[in-house]
């Protein structure tokens, strides 16, 4: 049974952006505490805290995984780059704080009005001219852009996090668009868990559509040449996929 105290932990585990696949609440509360929030800078805090009052904050990237990103494009010293899948912007704000002056990033979403949500808190972070934001869907995007041989190995790092059921259709494009030696990172790849779950477990009803494409998808990088995979327990899962060919 559930002390006072563990059911304390299930609710704030709750709160947005608090998406981890840690079996323990405590230990995630910890993480953010210790070393994600007192670190994360004002704008992404604001961004996450104006988020959280919006009816889809569930879609938002976590905290730790903003952290990660941010300092996993500082290390691989990232400078043109592409994000699919918007949102509010948080992941995106994680970028644009951790690349160049004259980096840039090229950023996809069907929906503008969420984004526009969170591009005062960009603008006033001083990152908003680092962004190209297209409004539509990706894919057609992406075909274009494979069309122009100039666009080939552009990019140093992409980060996809958007329609799962596309995201073997955009890996066959993207791995033209990164560079070899530049990175992919796909989202969700652990999706809620649901990669483990027995064939007639009770998943959510879009849980369970997404899930065989994920399933797929996992499948289909683990068995691509072109790459080197790293599969990490962050947020909800991220595919790190580095091209070597
Ligand atoms: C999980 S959210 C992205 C979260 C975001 N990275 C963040 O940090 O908050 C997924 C987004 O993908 C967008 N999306 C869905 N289908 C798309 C498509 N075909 N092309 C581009 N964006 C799409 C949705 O509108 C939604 O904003």
């Amino acid at each position: 049974m559930a002390t006072n105290g563990e059911q304390k932990q299930e609710s704030r585990h709750q709160e947005v952006g608090h998406k981890s696949l840690l079996q323990s609440d405590a230990l995630y509360q910890y993480i953010l505490e210790t070393s994600v929030y007192p670190r994360e800078p004002e704008a992404m805090k604001e961004l996450r805290e104006l988020t959280a009052k919006h009816p889809w904050n569930i879609m938002t990237t976590s905290a730790d995984e903003g952290q990660f990103l941010n300092m996993l494009l500082k290390l691989i010293n990232a400078k043109n780059t592409m994000e699919i899948g918007v949102y509010t912007g948080y992941s995106l704000l994680a970028t644009a704080l951790a690349i160049p002056e004259d980096g840039k990033i090229l950023a996809m979403d069907i929906n503008r009005e969420n984004y526009e949500l969170g591009l005062p808190v960009i603008e006033k972070a001083g990152v908003a001219h680092k962004i190209e934001f297209k409004e539509g869907p990706a894919l057609p995007v992406l075909d274009q852009m494979v069309e122009d041989k100039k666009n080939h190995g552009a990019y140093d790092f992409i980060f996809v996090d958007a329609d799962k059921d596309n995201y073997l259709n955009y890996h066959k494009r993207l791995i033209d668009l990164v560079k070899v030696g530049g990175l992919i990172g796909y989202d969700n790849t652990l999706w809620n868990g649901s990669v483990v779950a027995p064939p007639d477990a009770p998943l959510r009803k879009y849980v369970r559509y997404y899930r065989d494409f994920v399933l797929e998808l996992n499948k289909a990088l683990a068995a691509d040449p072109r790459i080197e995979i790293c599969m990490l327990p962050v947020g909800d899962g991220i595919t790190l996929c580095r091209r070597v060919s």
